[in-house]
């Protein structure tokens, strides 16, 4: 399609259709009674419906047709919609949330799941997806931490750059569908962990740390971008000229769609600065934003705007422009159902591939946390119980789970009985999981249960529905109700192991004392009970490790292991500190109760010989830094090798230390290996005390280990 000439023939009106997404339902014959009910309350009419150019939330392929069918009638240059989804973490096959999939740190594992959640979208009709979210998850409180990989930068970045990869492919099999990379910026430093709270933060530290996992989906070739809601500094991100334009398109050379998030240029009226949504408007289009998602105003003001010259034709034309060309590789205007088939729903949704690779995928983002040898259970076990609220919980696919399904979601209940099918397993709810419960009502009878078990599996947690979008909370325990339950339990039966289910790192401090064995399996998706069953019975080996760390106390939020050094630092940041000027607490350790890059196997690992091949560089040359991993356990696992390294002097505090690489590495029992990082001196660069990227010729300590603290080190200098 000749994009261009289309666009010359286009009216104004038809161009702000395109730079306009609703909600699908308004599109639909039988909905028509909503355009004089919700539809009109946001100024939504007939004319709007006719000429939008993309549309969110649908369900099926069904659906997804009729709707074109219908649009593409109206459109008066038949131009087709684009259908534009959050498919998070799967699509009907739900895999491990994305806080999960960032403790795999495995980027092809990342991108085989997002090449399934791709797939299965597609032929329900979907073009793009909105995902994956890039933004720096380090407070615990604030309830979206699932939907990102976690605490750290260059994880973020790498898991960022593979989903990016997955669902777009080189975009020439029918199945790749363009991403969007989301909240630019920095959503995820909101005040105080409240959901849609303001952000402030120095540009040095939005540059250094919160940009580059963004950036690296840019690099990628991500198609789109989705401003946050947040202010940043005051300024609302929609409206962010410095985000979306300096730094975006000038300094990124990003050439694709900025989509605002829902409803968006409203709320910069309610952010007060913008009187009105015609105001919202001239900030939004003057930022770089091209779509507006769920409302109307550019729809309705951006004639008077043009009128006034306080926006210009060259303006709307572009962003018409990027968006049809994105719905022109999409071939769209040649076939505009793509490849939407009910046939290849029925074929591809929850086909035993893809529950297969979700169920890998829960495994290898399920971290173990403590182990004090209970775990594994022996198979030959004759009794086993399986207590706790989400013993027999299906809702454990997460928040954002696309068209999945409790119903499809395997249970640790059912997962244990498939397992185990001549072990008696014996269950009991215990206690809700409620936040706040205090009521245990089946005490007695999981007391009993337990008593009388070989082994017992207590699966506790925080719902599904308690984290995600809005889902902020100030207090992260368990509740009183769960305590109780885990208390008791502990008490009858020594061989326990806790398998944890939460969207986000929980304040688990007392448990953690009690409990011999912890399994965190986040919430695992579709095949969460199979895979967790599998790690607690020995059939599979845990091997991921934490992307964010456990708190003590939410009074440590925000809490990220890469933090600058103080010019106080306490003696032992493992230990209460009594006394003293110093930057601690007088209750709580200044440490995390589990750190980033935690996560034990049924193997001991051993590190030896962490050698550099010189102990200078310069620019243009690389060091290797060699290290010798061993498996010192009887079975295949798999360990993710850790390379930080801190700064020791620089014109600006750096960070105590840093993640620059990882490799995860498979070895049989016994087997040990040589890996070898390769450092140049672009890897030491940073935002320097006068604003350059750059790097500072000085010392530098390399660490590599099987955690941010278990980490053998070397030095080396740079020279410039
Ligand atoms: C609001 C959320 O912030 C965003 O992540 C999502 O993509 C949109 N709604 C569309 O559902």
């Amino acid at each position: 399609m000749d994009i261009k000439k289309l666009l010359s023939e286009m009216t104004l009106a038809e161009k702000l259709g395109q730079l306009t997404q609703l909600n699908a339902v308004f599109f639909n014959a039988e909905n028509d009674a909503d355009i004089t009910g919700p539809a009109a309350k946001l100024h939504i009419g007939e004319d709007d419906i006719s000429l939008t150019g993309s549309v969110l939330n649908f369900t099926s392929a069904a659906l997804m047709k009729k709707t074109q069918d219908a649009a593409m009638a109206r459109q008066p240059h038949h131009i087709p919609l684009l259908f534009m989804q959050d498919v998070i973490h799967g699509f009907r096959t739900v895999y491990p949330i994305p806080l999960a999939m960032g403790c795999s740190f495995d980027e092809t594992l990342v991108e085989d799941c997002a090449r399934m959640a791709a797939k299965e979208a597609a032929v329900s009709g979907v073009h793009v997806t909105f995902s994956p979210m890039m933004d720096l998850a380090r407070d615990a409180r604030w309830g979206r931490v699932m939907e990102s990989p976690g605490e750290d930068p260059t994880l973020n970045g790498r898991v960022g750059a593979a989903f990016v990869r997955g669902y777009q492919g080189d975009g020439t099999d029918p199945y790749d569908i363009p991403a969007c990379v989301k909240h630019f910026a920095a959503y995820g430093a909101p005040e105080a962990g409240r959901d849609y709270a303001p952000v402030e933060l120095s540009e040095h530290t939005l540059r250094e740390y919160y940009l580059p996992a963004y950036r690296a989906c840019v690099d990628a070739g991500v198609k789109m971008i989705m401003p946050a809601f947040n202010t940043i500094g005051g300024v609302p991100c929609t409206a962010n000229r410095h985000l979306l334009d300096t730094i975006l398109r000038r300094e990124w050379g990003f050439k694709g769609v900025v989509i605002s998030d829902y409803h968006a240029h409203h709320e910069m009226v309610k952010h007060g600065v913008a009187e009105n949504d015609k105001e919202a408007v001239a900030l939004a289009v003057n930022a770089g934003c091209d779509i507006e998602m769920m409302s109307t105003a550019t729809y309705r003001f951006a004639k008077e705007l043009l009128d006034e010259g306080r926006i210009t034709m060259e303006q709307i034309d572009a962003a018409t422009l990027r968006v049809l060309e994105l719905k022109n590789q999409l071939g769209l205007f040649e076939n505009p159902y793509r490849v939407a088939s009910e046939k290849e729903e029925k074929r591809l949704h929850l086909c035993p591939e893809h529950r297969a690779l979700a169920r890998r995928a829960a495994e290898e983002s399920a971290v173990l946390l403590k182990n004090d040898g209970v775990l594994p259970f022996s198979k030959a076990l004759r009794k086993v119980a399986v207590i706790g609220p989400f013993a027999k919980e299906q809702g454990i696919k997460g928040n954002w789970a696309g068209n999945g399904r409790d119903e499809d979601c395997v249970t640790v209940l059912a997962g244990v009985r498939t397992l185990l099918p001549d072990a008696e397993v014996a269950t009991t709810r215990g206690c809700s999981w409620e936040l706040g419960e205090t009521k245990v009502p089946d005490l007695e009878e999981a007391v009993e249960l337990a008593s009388e078990a070989d082994a017992v599996v207590l699966c506790l947690g925080e719902y599904q529905h308690h984290s995600g979008e809005g889902n902020s909370r100030a207090t992260l325990t368990l509740s009183p109700a769960q305590m109780t339950l885990a208390r008791a339990v502990l008490d009858a039966n020594k061989n326990t192991a806790v398998v944890l289910f939460n969207g986000r790192p929980l304040v688990i401090p007392e448990l953690s004392a009690i409990a011999p064995a912890i399994l965190d399996m986040w919430q695992p998706g579709t095949e969460g009970g199979n895979a967790a069953a599998r790690l607690l019975f020995g059939d599979a080996n845990p091997c991921g490790k934490l992307s964010m760390s456990f708190p003590y106390h939410e009074g440590q939020c925000p809490i990220y292991y890469s933090h600058l050094h103080t010019g106080r630092p306490v003696a032992n940041p493992k230990e209460i500190t009594q006394t003293g000027y110093c930057s601690r607490y007088m209750d709580v350790p200044v440490d995390p109760l589990y750190v980033f890059g935690h996560g034990l196997s049924y193997n001991t690992y051993t590190y030896d010989n962490l050698t550099l091949s010189a102990d200078v560089i310069h620019p243009g040359e690389e060091l290797e830094v060699a290290v010798t991993v061993k498996n010192e356990g009887k079975r295949y696992g798999k360990e993710t090798v850790q390379l930080y390294i801190r700064d020791k002097v620089a014109s600006v505090a750096r960070p105590v230390k840093e993640l620059k690489d990882f490799v995860k590495l498979e070895l049989e029992a016994g087997e040990s290996a040589a890996v070898i990082f390769t450092i140049t001196e672009e890897d030491l660069r940073f935002h320097t005390v006068s604003g350059a990227f750059d790097s500072e010729a000085g010392e530098f300590e390399v660490m590599v280990g099987k955690s941010s603290d278990e980490l053998l080190a070397a030095t080396f200098r740079l020279e410039k």
